[in-house]
């Protein structure tokens, strides 16, 4: 007889939004995203390592020139709450000075990782600076900020998968869910 290892979707209490859900309105950013950006030197800044199937599934919806970058940051820790201090980690390959940059990020959650990344792009003259957020937790915001292609506005509850991590695991699920509670104690 086998016994049955336990996977990270054994961890999971609920799917919020399920990899068809996700797809579809990935579809329709990227539609959007496309239409206003044809014809310029677009770059897609992406934040590693959260935002990484997001751009992934997005570029391949985006059928016009564009180029990509990343930029990786750190704000949390091995929990659930942010500490509010960023650093970058991997600064951008190549100078974005007189180009059009579309930052694609998983999650804006207080706002302190975005406004951060943006004013550190900001200070490199791009033609213009956009933000595209797969995902909007609008009861948790300290920073404000605006957000021009937005996936979807979702409850205060910490979620996993399609990128997103707890103590970096998880982010190979193909959807997105709220942990069991067990799964967090200890840790936060
Ligand atoms: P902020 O600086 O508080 O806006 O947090 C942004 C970053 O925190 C995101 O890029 C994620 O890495 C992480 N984060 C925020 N909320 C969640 C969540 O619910 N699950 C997983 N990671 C999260
Ligand atoms: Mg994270």
């Amino acid at each position: 007889m086998t016994t049955a290892v336990k996977t990270p979707a054994d961890d999971i209490a609920e799917i919020l939004l399920d990899a068809d859900v996700i797809k579809q309105k990935v579809r329709e950013l990227g539609a959007r995203i496309a239409d206003d950006y044809a014809g310029r030197d677009l770059v897609l800044v992406s934040i590693l390592k959260g935002a990484l199937p997001f751009l992934a599934d997005l570029m391949r919806e985006v059928p016009i020139y564009c180029s990509l970058d990343f930029l990786e940051v750190s704000s949390y820790g091995a929990g659930t709450t942010t500490s509010g201090v960023v650093r970058i980690l991997k600064d951008l390959a190549k100078p974005i000075e007189g180009r059009h940059v579309l930052v694609v990020e998983d999650i804006l959650d207080t706002g302190h990782t975005l406004s951060y990344v943006i004013e550190h792009l900001r200070g490199q003259h791009p033609a213009s600076l956009g933000l595209c957020a797969l995902l909007d937790k609008p009861a948790r915001r300290v920073v404000p900020i605006g957000v021009d292609y937005k996936g979807f506005e979702i409850p205060d509850k910490f979620v996993v998968g399609y990128g997103l991590d707890f103590a970096e695991r998880y982010r190979n699920l193909p959807f997105i869910g709220v942990l069991k509670p067990e799964v967090y104690a200890g840790l936060t």
